[in-house]
């Protein structure tokens, strides 16, 4: 069956509900980001020069500056993969974010999926890339970490081993600065065959500004340089890439981490308390909840009429309508969305 791979939780929000459906962290940047961002709007006048963010990024992750190149959002990386790179066998571990499916099909290419099971708890098995695998022949890999939708955190090592003679691993780490010290991520300094995509979207309130990086093999990273609009991403995404990535930034970002992992401990609790349970153990700002104890059909609609937006499970590959995802929001949000699901049982047993 296809499904909308557009489709974002930004579709699902509503004016006057409680927005579930979507990850950005903060409803703004905090004031001292923006004072940098308005603060760079006097250099418009001129052309913007990544230089800065280069360096920004590359001392952020102890990488030499040909490992990085600034992009236009994470989203933006996708579409220079599927331009830059050179590949026949790509393929996407779903169920994920789908932007990466959609950019590589947009760009002409046959995408394979390798789709992981809710019975392996999404988690992924190195050995399907692996000689004799079902996705041995892949020569373009992309992956979440942790996933969206599911909260999965896959572990390094695992993906690290992907790699191949002629194969490229992608990488997408857009909510890894959400993971209390990073654990996992693959960015170090073997960086051969690996890319890394990062954004700055989630946790720092800057959906509308665009402002993300890749890290990862200088000779990837170059073919991605090579296909990039000149001057893709402007000067406020500049400004605002080097000061989230100052100490005291970074330092800022793994405090809100280790209170969205607090904050999701409640959420999860307060769900197993109305007899809901997750996809897997999540290690992201959101989780995956299984709403099948409910009914066949999408809770969705009755959950916006109780004020709540959640995002709608069916448009990822490998989910169906029974499935939607919450974002971690404070213990109040969950106790109040975990008793809108309570009164949603009642209203189902009632009509
Ligand atoms: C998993 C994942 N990766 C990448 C992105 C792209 O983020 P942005 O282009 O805003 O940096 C998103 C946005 O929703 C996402 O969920």
């Amino acid at each position: 069956m296809s499904v909308d791979l557009h489709h974002h939780g930004d579709r699902d929000v509503a004016p006057g509900l409680v927005d579930l459906a979507v990850n950005v962290r903060l409803p703004a940047p905090p004031p001292w980001l923006a004072d940098v961002i308005a603060a760079s709007l006097h250099d418009l006048g001129r052309y913007p020069d990544a230089a800065p963010a280069v360096e920004a990024i590359a001392r952020r992750h102890g990488v030499d500056p040909a490992c990085v190149l600034p992009t236009a959002g994470g989203a933006e990386a996708f579409t220079l993969v599927a331009r830059g790179i050179r590949t026949s066998r790509p393929v996407v571990v779903h169920p994920q974010f789908t932007e990466p499916e959609a950019a590589l099909a947009a760009a002409g290419h046959e995408v394979g999926r390798c789709v992981l099971s809710r019975e392996s708890g999404f988690r992924l098995d190195p050995h399907a890339f692996a000689a004799g695998g079902a996705h041995a022949d892949a020569d373009l890999v992309v992956v979440g970490n942790p996933t969206n939708p599911t909260g999965v955190l896959h572990a390094a090592a695992g993906l690290r081993s992907l790699r191949a003679p002629g194969r490229l691993v992608v990488v997408d780490e857009a909510f890894m600065d959400a993971v209390p010290g990073e654990t996992e991520s693959v960015i170090g300094t073997d960086l051969e065959g690996l890319l890394v995509v990062r954004s700055l979207t989630k946790t720092w309130g800057l959906a509308g500004l665009r402002a993300g990086y890749v890290v990862g093999d200088p000779a990837v990273v170059a073919a991605l340089r090579s296909v990039q609009p000149p001057w893709s991403v402007s000067s406020p995404a500049i400004a605002a890439t080097v000061a989230c990535l100052s100490e005291r930034a970074v330092a800022d970002a793994e405090a809100g981490a280790m209170t969205i992992a607090a904050d999701r401990e409640v959420l999860v609790r307060e769900l197993a308390s109305v007899g809901l349970r997750t996809a897997a153990p999540s290690d992201a700002p959101f989780v995956l909840v299984d709403t099948s104890p409910l009914g066949v059909g999408s809770v969705r609609e009755e959950l916006a009429r109780l004020g709540f937006a959640v995002r709608r499970g069916e448009t990822f590959p490998g989910l169906g309508p029974t499935w939607v995802r919450l974002a971690v929001r404070d213990p109040q949000a969950s106790r109040a969305v975990a008793a809108a699901f309570v009164e949603l049982g009642r209203l189902n047993r009632v009509a």
